[in-house]
């Protein structure tokens, strides 16, 4: 890319959710700092989140969610990490009210607790309901417009600019109100990526349509390892109408149970804890069980929610309640139809609980990172108490850099690591997106082996084309966004063939076993 303009900054943040504006909000307190997005400022996933946060509820609580976030992540946890996490989830939640989140109160003052799958107690605070995300989003956006970030909205990550191995800022693409796109380089002595994940990859997802990876291809690019690219969490509850949208795992805590399409509830029979199994447990069961009766959906049953909360459906979901409407679907009188449907990159640019990538000048926080925390299987609500803390963190991390403390990358050694061929090849994609998405759904989805993995890495990988893409001058937006969506469904397909066991939401049906101490696995580029 040939920029036509430029300027400089201390710290870039790229992507604007939870962990982007956090870490902006964090750094500006001692550092110059532009905050750019895909789209407008807080528009990401974060915005979509629907159950809501956990946090532990006292310092005795803090033990309980470490203990139930390793035993959902199946093995694969950096312990430290979720125990790191974990203990400053109070101190951050504070925080985060103190900018301004306003979380539901129960009817004796104190926070209202949602239950969720794999929680040993109700830890879940969430905020006008189901719209906890939307409430956080927009908190956090106010107090980035009322702070010193220069936001620049609409400004499409096109790559990580690298000088002799060290990040040094990134190249975007700015689009003005006629639509006209001009590229423009920003430099910046720390990079912080927090660009999201990359749902868009499947072809059935809860993901909005910017989840595009771009953050990650641009981070394989600049040379970061990629870790546990294979752990995809599927939701169990996507609704199966024309415009799918997720029915919050906090409804199934409300107590709604999952039905076959004749109406035969399949849960308990599957896994004692039923429909609060790990999210993982449910998600393959419910599959099979839309598969069993020749694809129709599965039917999410809370028309008992009534009489057991003693609040009406749409009062405790109004977020549900209002797209369910939409659908014609009154979840008071009738059951949902649902499926599964790809929701949260476990695996991403492998970073410690700093943050730190292993790319001198890079950091990384929330979905675009993988830090350990949530191992093969995130525990429900976890992901927007990962990306806040990590965001803080990579804040204090990158103003300790900046005050003189050595910016070595991690050594990430019990990894193992995974070198693939480079070099760059400025290319476009070859696939159709539809094509990709409904390939990695159907290969790389909920069930998988390796004759259905060789099919979709033979669509994503002709024989010529190395498995790197860069560059593509001139292109525009969705030409970029379809290169990122090819590295990162080439990368996630090679993960999930390279592991030839099962684990969490990795599921290969020609390897069904279980690793008893299974190893994170890290991509890595060869120079
Ligand atoms: C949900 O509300 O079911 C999703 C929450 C999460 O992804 O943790």
């Amino acid at each position: 890319m040939n920029p036509v303009s430029s300027s400089s900054c201390d710290v870039l943040v790229l992507g604007a959710g939870i962990a982007g504006m956090t870490a902006a909000l964090d750094a500006a307190r001692g550092s110059s700092v532009v905050l750019a997005t895909k789209t407008a400022l807080g528009d990401g996933s974060t915005r979509w989140a629907q159950g809501g946060i956990a946090v532990a509820t006292d310092g005795q609580d803090v033990a309980a969610h470490v203990a139930d976030t390793l035993s959902a992540g199946a093995g694969l946890c950096d312990p430290r990490a979720v125990e790191a996490v974990c203990a400053a989830g109070p101190a951050a939640l504070r925080a985060l009210a103190g900018r301004g989140v306003e979380f539901d109160r129960a009817a004796g003052g104190g926070p209202a607790l949602g239950l969720e799958a794999a929680h040993s107690r109700p830890r879940v605070l969430h905020a006008g309901g189901d719209r906890t995300g939307a409430a956080i989003s927009a908190a956090l956006a106010a107090a980035v417009r009322r702070s010193d970030v220069v936001v620049r909205e609409d400004a499409f990550l096109v790559g990580l600019v690298v000088d002799a191995g060290r990040v040094v800022g990134a190249d975007l693409l700015l689009r003005d109100a006629s639509g006209a796109q001009t590229a423009h380089r920003v430099s910046a002595a720390a990079v912080v990526l927090a660009t999201g994940g990359a749902g868009q990859v499947f072809s059935r997802t809860t993901n909005p349509a910017v989840a595009t990876g771009d953050g990650l291809a641009a981070a394989w690019r600049a040379g970061a390892g990629i870790a546990d690219l294979e752990m995809v969490q599927f939701h169990p509850t996507a609704a199966a109408v024309p415009q799918p949208f997720l029915v919050s795992e906090a409804v199934r805590g409300e107590g709604a149970v999952l039905l076959d399409a004749a109406g035969h509830r399949f849960m308990p029979a599957v896994d004692p804890r039923a429909e609060l199994a790990p999210r993982d447990v449910v998600a393959r069961a419910t599959a099979r069980a839309v598969a069993a009766h020749g694809g129709r959906p599965a039917l999410l049953d809370a028309t008992g929610l009534r009489p057991r909360t003693g609040s009406a459906f749409s009062r405790r979901f109004p977020g549900i309640a209002a797209l369910c409407a939409a659908a014609g679907i009154d979840p008071d009188r009738e059951p949902v139809p649902v499926t599964p449907a790809a929701h949260y990159l476990m695996g991403g640019v492998r970073t410690d609980v700093r943050g730190r990538t292993g790319v001198p000048g890079l950091w990384a926080a929330g979905e675009v990172a993988c830090t350990g925390v949530h191992g093969a299987n995130r525990l429900a609500s976890n992901s927007l108490l990962e990306a806040l803390v990590t965001g803080s963190r990579v804040a204090t991390d990158v103003a300790a850099v900046a005050a003189g403390a050595r910016d070595e990358p991690p050594g990430f050694t019990a990894d193992e690591v995974v070198e693939l061929p480079g070099p760059a090849t400025a290319r476009a994609s070859h696939v159709a997106r539809r094509d990709l998405r409904a390939a990695l759904w159907e290969h790389a989805g909920l069930f998988r082996d390796a004759a259905g993995l060789e099919v979709a890495t033979k669509l994503l990988t002709p024989e010529e084309t190395p498995l790197e893409l860069a560059g593509l001058p001139g292109a525009d937006r969705r030409a970029h966004e379809d290169a990122n969506l090819l590295l990162v469904a080439r990368l996630l397909v090679t993960a999930a063939a390279l592991r030839t066991e099962s684990l969490g939401a990795h599921h290969r049906e020609d390897h069904p076993e279980t690793p008893g101490a299974p190893r994170r696995r890290t991509l890595r580029r060869t120079a």
